[in-house]
């Protein structure tokens, strides 16, 4: 559904990202892992658009959108949950989710219940600001919003940075609701491997910058983990 091939990328003079191919398949969760700052986030900003790579293509689905800039990869089927959520702290939970929409083709100008229904967190809390919620609620905000664009191909870089374990679930569970029920492919950079082992489909393992190891996830080896994830 999702491929990379042969992306590279630099800042500047300083090249990050080597020669990376990947493929995310329909209704599976992907997983990107990686110890800090071997470039999953900056692959990550390379997909939705946000970084433009100096080579390689990107295709969703039929669509090469190698060349497309980040609003047109959201219309043709991109969601992006950021690292650190990026919510808007002064717009309710109901703005921010408004936010979303501009993301869809289909014009709709409110939010679908189903997002509600995967999150009654974002219903009771509609009015609040979003700076006043629990770090929690505000990565199911900003999960809700992605959402809201109704994509075809979910990346979520780090969803459970610095969340307590109840909502880390609940998290899990409807990534998996998502790719059991409406056949979404769900990109995941994740650290945390409980989670990957539990929520993920297959695996892609990173080290400065390139592909090491990718495989599904009862493939993911004490071996892998002690090479390229163990600090
Ligand atoms: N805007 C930038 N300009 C220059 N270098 C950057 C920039 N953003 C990130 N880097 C560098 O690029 C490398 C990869 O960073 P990136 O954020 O992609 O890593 P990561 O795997 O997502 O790390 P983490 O697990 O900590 O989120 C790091 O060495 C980082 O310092
Ligand atoms: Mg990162």
């Amino acid at each position: 559904m999702l491929t990379v091939e042969n992306l590279s990328f630099a800042y500047g003079t300083v090249g990050i990202l080597r020669d990376i191919s990947m493929a995310m398949k329909t209704a599976r969760v992907t997983c990107v892992i990686g110890r800090n700052g071997v470039g999953k986030s900056t692959l990550m900003k390379n997909i939705v658009g946000l970084l433009r790579a100096s080579n390689g293509t990107i295709q969703l689905g039929d669509t090469d959108i190698t060349s497309l800039p980040a609003n047109k990869r959201a219309h043709a089927g991109l969601g992006y949950v950021p690292q650190g959520r990026q919510i808007f702290s002064k717009l309710t939970v109901h703005e921010n989710l408004r936010v979303g929409l501009q993301a869809r083709c289909d014009g709709l100008k409110t939010i679908p219940e189903e997002i509600y229904s995967l999150f009654p967190v974002l219903k009771e809390m509609g009015k609040r600001r979003g700076g006043d919620l629990s770090g929690g609620q505000q990565q199911q905000l900003a999960i809700g919003r992605a959402l809201v664009g109704d994509p075809k191909v979910l990346v979520l870089d780090e969803p459970t940075e610095g969340i307590q374990p109840n909502i880390i679930q609940q998290i899990g569970k409807v990534l998996r609701e998502l790719v059991e029920n409406r056949q979404i492919t769900v990109v995941l950079v994740e650290q945390y491997l409980d989670f990957v082992r539990e929520f993920g489909h297959d695996f892609y393992i990173m080290d400065r910058g390139m592909v090491m190891e990718s495989g599904v996830t009862q493939q993911l080896s004490d071996e892998m983990v002690q090479a390229h994830l163990s600090v």
